[in-house]
């Protein structure tokens, strides 16, 4: 037998109370139990999620994103065949004051070529052969003849992969667009545009996207991510931080007005976590996100404070927290009543019309708002939380607002902030954890003895330190509880969600990219198998474990009911080396079908999925009989999800 490396801290047992009890009543629990957190950290977003190809499309890199980045961060001066000019950075005469720095191309001669510029994407831009490409480009013609201009994707050796020409028509920006059709595939292709006669123009917000984002969406998003997503279909999702949105400092704090509108005029900010956020991925699109994927949006706002490590190293210090002034405090509560009015007031208020001027004119059904991320609980955060959360309650009842409760499970924010919470009597608090495997073992009955009459719970962070098949399997033990108390946990997500394997500042994560592809880990398939697998009733006592127990098996399960299908479904964990036997009493459930689905994680505790094997371990699925159930095996290091359906549905 394998020894156990992970659990030997628990002679264990079985996590579930009880065991032997009859099924008692059953539990009405959250429907939005489980969902999914997204944060534009590790490239998630740009160079990500967000289907533009352009690093730095209107040059507003600069040395306070990232020291050695300027506004000319991914792009190179092209001046081949002869021809010659100058490149460079100006703000005398931008496309709008949002978007102040552009590029002066004087071509004094053009050559045999032409010159221009090159954009070489975040690390080359990946192409798919036989699709189409959407280039835009606003130039300012600044010379008085018209300027041929060619814009070409290239491989390596300068290979033409597709090739489009324009002509620029007077002064004034205007935006120029072209369509790009390659037959190749390609890792590392870049973007050159050329221009080709003698003249002098102004050139910004150089854009690339593939027609084929997700649903085909303009300003899209990376299809084979959102798909990735979707599949484990989240009930909500948590946006756009974290950390993010309390910001590194006060004039780095979040602002979602920032994010909305053309895409040009939008106001670009450094990334809390050492880069640029374009916004080209903002507030317009993640509602329309997560309406496509069936999400409730959660978006989160500060707390009118900034981080509390601002100006320092990730959580050493606790020094830096900043609060608005009064003075701010009325515009910033407005923001926040903005933003509710902008997902749900009607076309004809000013903040719908915006919404429906970008494209939906139909509310978003906002439900939830965030305030405030793992804030110190400091005076000065309590007095700015307290006059936001009053508003809120004030104006939109309908709203429910979840506060916040330090970044630890336990410890003094931890205990301030529930203490806090309970006296305002906020609907729901967002906890976070990030604990080894054992803490997520030994903490299974962490919620069972909540005071129900408290503020509720939602987990909106939490993840076991690693991308093994032991850390999945932990995280799903500790989702069975997550359902036993599914009535005081609300909701829950997993974080971070995304990573650019070249860009990691943060492990683990849920799913990890590249330009060409995506490895989901196998915690994601933990989280797919409850997600995919949610119900609104749970049921105590049905699952107990008998006959070959050692003292090293770690044993959870669950059992609730789907009312809209009438299935009953048992999640079943074994985080031990060795095998053991569930046995399910099915006795109170009357009309189950004789067959039932089931699917099986399963492998050796160390086992991992990567870019190089991304389905190395993925869910086995198959059919058992629903009479088997009295006695299952359940292998060792595994999650079992067993959907017994009702005959009658
Ligand atoms: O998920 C990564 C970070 O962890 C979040 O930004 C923050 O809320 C937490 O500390």
């Amino acid at each position: 037998m394998q020894k156990l490396k992970y659990c030997v801290f628990i002679a264990l047992t079985c996590l579930c109370p009880s065991l032997h009890a009859q099924n008692k009543q059953a539990k009405p629990i959250s429907t939005d139990l489980f969902g999914v957190f997204f944060e534009d950290l590790s490239y998630s977003a740009d160079g990500g999620l967000y289907a533009e190809l352009i690093q730095n499309r209107s040059f507003e890199y600069s040395a306070s994103d990232k020291r050695e980045w300027h506004p000319l961060t991914a792009w190179e001066y092209t001046t081949q065949g002869f021809g010659y000019g100058t490149l460079s950075v100006e703000s005398a005469q931008p496309l709008n004051t949002n978007n102040p720095h552009y590029v002066l191309l004087n071509i004094e001669e053009e050559g045999q070529q032409g010159i221009g510029l090159t954009n070489s994407g975040y690390d080359g831009i990946a192409l798919k052969a036989n699709e189409k490409y959407n280039f835009s480009v606003y130039i300012n013609q600044l010379s008085a003849k018209p300027v041929s201009m060619q814009v070409q994707l290239r491989g390596k050796k300068d290979a033409v992969y597709a090739t489009a020409t324009f002509t620029t028509t007077g002064s004034g920006w205007k935006k120029y667009t072209a369509t790009l059709t390659t037959d190749q595939t390609a890792d590392s292709a870049k973007l050159v545009l050329l221009a080709k006669n003698k003249g002098k123009l102004g050139i910004d917000e150089v854009s690339l996207f593939p027609q084929k984002t997700y649903h085909n969406e303009q300003n899209g998003l990376r299809a084979d991510l959102v798909e990735a997503i979707a599949g484990l279909q989240p009930k909500f999702m948590r946006f756009p931080g974290g950390c993010l949105v309390h910001g590194d400092g006060l004039g780095n704090m979040y602002r979602w007005k920032n994010t909305i509108g053309p895409v040009e005029e939008r106001i670009q900010q450094r990334n809390i976590w050492n880069y640029h956020q374009s916004v080209g991925l903002g507030f317009y699109e993640y509602f329309r996100f997560c309406e496509d994927i069936g999400a409730k949006p959660l978006p989160v706002v500060s707390a009118g404070v900034s981080c509390q490590n601002s100006g320092g190293t990730w959580r050493i210090g606790g020094t830096g927290q900043k609060g608005l002034s009064m003075a701010d405090m009325a515009d910033y509560i407005q923001d926040v009543l903005d933003l509710i009015a902008y997902a749900n007031a009607p076309v004809t208020s000013t903040w719908g019309a915006k919404r429906a001027a970008a494209g939906h004119p139909k509310p978003f059904n906002l439900q939830y708002v965030g305030i405030g991320n793992e804030d110190k609980q400091t005076a000065d955060f309590r007095e700015r939380f307290k006059m936001i959360y009053d508003v809120v309650k004030a104006k939109h009842p309908e709203i429910t607002v979840i506060g916040t409760v330090g970044p630890s499970p336990s410890g003094e924010d931890y205990d301030l902030g529930w203490k806090f919470a309970n006296q305002l009597a906020v609907p729901v608090v967002d906890e976070h954890f990030y604990e080894k495997p054992d803490w997520f073992l030994t903490n299974n009955a962490r919620y069972d003895n909540y005071n129900r009459a408290n503020s509720k719970v939602y987990i909106g962070e939490y993840a076991s330190k690693g991308n093994a098949l032991i850390n999945a399997i932990a995280e799903a033990a500790f989702m069975t509880s997550i359902e036993r108390n599914g009535d005081v946990v609300k909701m829950a997500s997993y974080a971070p969600l995304l990573a650019n394997t070249k860009h990691t500042s943060w492990n683990p994560n849920l799913i990890y990219f590249d330009n060409k592809g995506i490895s989901p880990t196998v915690n994601y398939y933990v989280q797919q198998l409850f997600s995919a697998n949610q119900g609104n009733l749970f049921y105590p006592d049905v699952v107990s474990f008998d006959g070959k127990t050692g003292k090293d098996l770690v044993l959870a399960a669950s059992c609730v009911k789907d009312s809209k299908t009438g299935d009953i479904i048992l999640k079943i964990v074994n985080a031990g080396p060795g095998a053991a036997v569930a046995k399910a009493n099915l006795s109170a459930f009357k009309g189950l079908g004789n067959d039932a689905s089931l699917q099986v994680l399963s492998g050796t505790p160390d086992q991992k999925n990567s870019m190089a094997e991304p389905g190395k371990v993925l869910p086995v699925a198959s059919v058992i009989k629903t009479g088997a159930l009295a006695a299952y095996t359940v292998p060792a290091y595994s999650l079992s999800v067993i959907r017994i359906k009702s005959k009658s549905k």
